[in-house]
């Protein structure tokens, strides 16, 4: 039975990643804002759920992290899910701002004591879930492509870092297309994953202990062609 901690695991993507690894048996801390999401998931999984209701973007957000892991007794992966994105057509201060604050902010506060906990504690397992859009600028919510770059970038350094060390500290970026919650914002959608299609794959590419994955798997091909495109081509329908 492993311990783990899904920060963001209200709804979607987060909420079906508990339900898989809670049916495993395994002892699920689950975050969110919502309590009554939380409470009604413990209630599924009344001994393999444990909650702490927090914002991700307050000042006491170490000391909730810490609070769950002493409920849990240890921790050995966590999993930074929480995420916010909105269309900033015409860049609305408000929307990029909250986007920074959670998807930059509380991403690194937790990530962060997360991978000194690891290094201390003998190991353990660390995601994020940044996004395809992590790969290239984005002219209808630039600031939340911008703020799952960070995301990337910063989880590639702490993948190098981890390996160079030789600290049993696994990372693992994983970057969905697009997913059917209310996050999937935008006209154009394509090849839209059910959230439950997407958590499979995600906790099949952890156990594997896959460093960087696409979700689903054909997002690898859009990955490629966004990272290759020349600027004269992608401008135009980024
Ligand atoms: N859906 C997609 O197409 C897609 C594509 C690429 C990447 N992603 C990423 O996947 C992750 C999960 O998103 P989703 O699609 O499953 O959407 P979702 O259903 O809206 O889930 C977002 C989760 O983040 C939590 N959260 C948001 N702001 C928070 C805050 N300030 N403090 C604490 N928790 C907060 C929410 O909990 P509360 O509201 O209860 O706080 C919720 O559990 C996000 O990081 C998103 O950027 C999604």
């Amino acid at each position: 039975m492993k311990k783990i901690i899904i920060i963001g695991a209200t709804s979607g993507i987060g909420r079906e990643l508990a339900r898989i690894y809670a049916g495993e048996g395994h002892l699920v801390g689950v975050t969110g804002r919502r309590h009554d999401l939380l409470y009604s998931l413990q209630l599924e999984f009344p001994n393999h759920i444990i909650t702490e209701c927090f914002d991700v973007t307050s000042p006491q957000s170490i000391t909730h992290l810490q609070s769950l892991i002493e409920k849990m007794d240890g921790l050995d992966m966590l999993i930074y899910n929480a995420g916010y994105g909105d269309v900033s057509d015409v860049l609305d201060w408000k929307i990029d701002k909250e986007t920074v604050d959670v998807n930059v902010n509380g991403f690194i506060a937790i990530t962060h004591f997360t991978f000194q906990y690891f290094v201390i504690n003998g190991g353990g397992q660390l995601a994020t879930t940044s996004s395809i859009a992590s790969i290239r600028g984005n002219s209808h919510a630039p600031a939340y492509s911008a703020s799952k770059a960070f995301q990337s970038i910063y989880f590639e350094g702490l993948h190098m870092k981890a390996k160079k060390a030789g600290w049993p500290v696994y990372i693992s970026d994983i970057q969905p297309g697009f997913v059917d919650t209310k996050m999937a914002k935008g006209e154009k959608r394509f090849w839209v994953s059910p959230p439950e299609k997407a958590a499979r794959q995600i906790v099949e590419a952890l156990r594997k202990r896959r460093w960087r994955v696409y979700i689903t798997r054909r997002w690898w091909l859009v990955a490629k062609l966004a990272k290759w495109m020349p600027g004269s081509v992608y401008h135009r329908i980024g």
